[in-house]
């Protein structure tokens, strides 16, 4: 193994942590934030309890809430014209991926100039970046803690990863009680794309041990408190292990990149209006399958992670049942099985698989790809 680094923020976990949020930006010196969220988060009431929390220690701000899912670069746009209008010298997300992508891209072109698309791969950022406080309400992305950002080039049609340390973000504040006002379609979603996230991580190339911890935490969480977390809102425990998987797991992707499913997956998001979790949600278990001989002994770690008694058994056999226990999973808890249920063709796979073959999350995948397995797996998928 090679020279490894591992970067994080500093975070704040634990129920009424959001309360900390306007202490946590003077202590990082900002005299006016811009507060970036979505609609969403707006009505479920996390941006006034932020707001009331800024005032209370004396901290001006500006707001920016015009965010679609799968976010745009014209938002970033609007987003960064309202930072320098206002004078703003500091960002706050509060949201989902959607909403914290676009607070940190905006943080780019304030300070770096130009167009987000100039930043698209990696560590393509020059100069440092604003102080940057995330508060995640999904469980989720795991934006508040990584590398990346993910926008939309409108013109291309196609998701641009941007990724750089830069993008790390100050502080990050993991509240578990944001997860109550989630129905359960975005928190089945927003679930399964934690388990990609750590199982991507876990077989990734750039693996190590510094991630193996988080993404095997990440994994187990997920696969005992997912499907009562769908089940209930009000169910405390549930909440608190599925903001500690997405934590983890955005810990254990950020530091180790992941792989085919999120490179596949945003080649789609690029296009469709489509739900990132949702997409991943049919697209790893195809994956799974298709890495498998890469790493035999890892995907036998991942079922035993998910609660398989792997003792006596082969790797071949472990491996099977981790992707059905994965299966099953989305399943049980009204993931969308089929990507042709939400309305992609046998048309769109070629110009997709070409996008995939480029996305920078594919460096990592841990089988070797050619447009051919790209084509193939968006098939099988189909
Ligand atoms: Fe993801």
């Amino acid at each position: 193994m090679g020279i490894r680094k591992f970067v994080t923020p500093e975070i704040i976990f634990g129920i009424g942590s959001i309360d900390q949020v306007g202490e946590s930006c003077l202590r990082l010196g900002a005299k006016k934030v811009l507060i970036v969220s979505d609609v969403g988060v707006v009505e479920a009431g996390w941006v006034e309890k932020v707001i009331h929390n800024c005032r209370q220690v004396g901290l001006d701000y500006a707001t920016f809430f015009n965010i679609t899912m799968n976010p745009k670069d014209f938002e970033v746009e609007r987003g960064k014209e309202i930072y320098q209008c206002n004078n703003c010298d500091s960002i706050i997300g509060v949201g989902g991926g959607s909403a914290l992508d676009v607070a940190k891209a905006i943080a780019i072109v304030a300070t770096n100039g130009g167009h987000i698309s100039d930043y698209e791969g990696v560590d393509q950022i020059k100069r440092p970046l604003p102080p940057m406080v995330m508060i995640s309400t999904t469980a989720g992305s795991g934006s508040e803690v990584s590398q990346f950002s993910v926008i939309v080039d409108t013109i291309r049609q196609k998701k641009m990863t941007i990724i750089s340390k830069s993008l790390v973000p100050d502080i990050a504040i993991v509240d578990p009680n944001t997860l109550v006002t989630k129905n359960q379609g975005l928190t089945a979603s927003t679930g399964l794309d934690v388990l990609a996230h750590a199982i991507e991580a876990y077989v990734s190339v750039a693996a190590n041990p510094l991630t193996d911890v988080q993404a095997k935490n990440a994994i187990s969480l997920v696969s005992e408190y997912l499907r009562p977390s769908v089940a209930s809102k009000t169910n405390m425990e549930a909440k608190m292990a599925m903001a500690m998987a997405s934590l983890q797991a955005g810990l254990a992707f950020s530091n180790a990149i992941l792989g085919a499913v999120h490179a596949m997956s945003h080649a789609i998001g690029g296009r469709f209006p489509l739900a990132h979790g949702d997409i991943n949600a049919i697209l790893l278990p195809h994956v799974m399958e298709f890495n498998f001989i890469a790493t035999p002994k890892r995907f036998m770690d991942i079922a035993a992670m998910m609660g398989i008694d792997v003792r006596g058994m082969d790797p071949s056999e472990a491996g099977r049942k981790a992707i059905e226990k994965v299966r099953v999973l989305s399943s049980e808890i009204g993931a969308p099985k089929r990507l042709s249920d939400m309305g992609l063709k046998e048309d769109d796979i070629h110009a997709m698989s070409k996008i995939a073959l480029e996305d920078a999350c594919m460096i990592t995948n841990p089988r070797d790809v050619t447009l051919e397995d790209i084509e193939q797996l968006f098939r099988l998928a189909l």
